[in-house]
């Protein structure tokens, strides 16, 4: 009977293991915790599946709440306070802007007489996940209205799978043309030269188009004057870029998940994975994939050697017809900013972009700092060797890391200086 006890738990314990344990470049650190939170995500996914497989609920919904829930789940059981938890004198406002959803976080100081400054800031989370209320943003938001004496504009767009592109990306323009109009930037004493735009992965992705489509907007009297962008997403035409294939199994973004995110978004069949997996989709035979957007996201030019390193382009013929009539968000550049023309991109605020050597999307960030710099617009590239996607999101206990700290306190000493 002992024997068998003993056997069962040394093979649940190995079963354990290696269902957490995942091979990790020596450059990450806290390895372990790592493990454990994907491990967590990957099994908030496999129960959100289940629930959608037995009919209750859409897969995504359940992830999210799965997603959002764990750190309050945690502290709760712990009952233990987060350090960098309410900042007591931020005023938090639950609010509409052009019928969109923010939560506006006003600063205790200033107001009578002196302006601020201003930020709005997009979520991340593949446009399906993640909310302005609750974890990581509403801290980081907080934190920044409060050290930056910065009134910050957090907005709730609609996600998937109640809406697809280009919702997400119009619900985000609203907010932020009403954010930008003089009555309201008045009405929040706010320094009309000093608002930025900001966001994280798809929300990097919804702020560098908005940043755009701002810029070149003539009937906007007041335009951003500068934009952050953390590990942003910016392209869809390209899924074997080096990073995409050297970080292709670090978690917590894997490069199946990030091009499933872009199916959903773009309303796309996920059964078309394979195709998008051998970049079918950008074949040289779709004619309205010009040598000229070619160029724009060539990681051959736009690269330099040490991320290249021995990757070789994947550059498919022949792929299935009119993929690309059939899906038009992949050369639109709401969905895709990194196809924007030079004429575009030299009119865009000057940048901040955060990007990780352990991402996916490395690339896509440092394609974009190499195409602003070509169009003339002043960029700080701010890499971490030792980052990996989601870092700037687990700055706080018990998900803390020591690079998603330093990244944070990156982002928050360049807007110090530059906003
Ligand atoms: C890519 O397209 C070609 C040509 O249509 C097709 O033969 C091939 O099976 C496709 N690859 C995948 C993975 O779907």
């Amino acid at each position: 009977m002992r024997l068998l006890s003993l056997l069962l738990t040394v093979s649940l314990t190995l079963a354990l293991a290696y269902y957490i344990y995942i091979p990790l470049p020596d450059a990450i650190q806290q390895p372990w915790k790592l493990m454990i939170l994907d491990a967590y995500l990957r099994t908030a996914f496999h129960v959100a599946s289940l629930k959608q497989w037995l009919g209750f609920d859409h897969q995504t919904r359940s992830f999210r709440q799965f997603t959002f829930g764990f750190e309050g789940i945690l502290k709760e059981f712990l009952s233990t306070e987060s350090s960098a938890g309410a900042v007591p004198g931020v005023k938090v406002s639950d609010i509409s802007f052009a019928g969109i959803p923010v939560r506006v976080y006003e600063p205790p100081a200033g107001g009578e007489g002196h302006l601020r400054r201003g930020l709005m800031y997009f979520h991340g989370g593949g446009w399906a996940v993640g909310t302005t209320k609750k974890g990581p943003y509403d801290i980081t938001n907080r934190m920044v209205s409060d050290e930056l004496n910065t009134v910050v504009v957090s907005v709730e767009y609609r996600l998937y799978p109640d809406v697809h592109f280009p919702v997400p990306y119009l619900d985000c323009i609203a907010a932020a043309k009403h954010f930008l109009s003089p009555e309201v930037l008045a009405k929040y004493s706010i320094d009309p030269d000093r608002v930025a735009v900001a966001g994280d992965s798809a929300g990097g992705n919804l702020a560098a188009a908005v940043a755009q489509e701002i810029s070149v907007d003539d009937s906007m009297s007041v335009k951003f004057s500068v934009q952050a962008l953390i590990y942003p997403v910016l392209q869809a035409l390209d899924f074997n870029t080096p990073s995409y294939l050297q970080n292709q199994y670090i978690p917590v973004l894997y490069r199946t998940s990030m091009i499933q995110f872009w199916l959903q978004y773009l309303n796309i069949d996920l059964s078309l994975m394979p195709e998008f997996l051998v970049n079918n989709h950008s074949a040289l035979q779709h004619s309205s994939l010009t040598p000229e957007l070619r160029s724009r996201l060539d990681w051959n030019v736009l690269l330099t050697q040490k991320y290249k390193k021995n990757y070789k382009p994947v550059i498919v013929e022949k792929g299935s017809e009119g993929f690309l009539k059939r899906v038009p968000g992949l050369l639109d550049v709401r969905a895709v900013p990194l196809l924007a023309g030079p004429e575009v991109l030299a009119k865009c605020p000057r940048a901040y972009i955060l990007t990780c050597e352990h991402d996916v999307l490395r690339d896509d960030g440092l394609m974009y700092v190499r195409r602003l710099q070509d169009a003339g617009v002043a960029v700080t590239s701010d890499h971490y060797e030792d980052g990996f996607h989601g870092c700037f999101s687990l700055t706080s206990w018990p998900l803390e890391f020591d690079v998603g700290k330093k990244a944070l306190r990156g982002y928050l000493s360049w807007l110090q200086n530059n906003l």
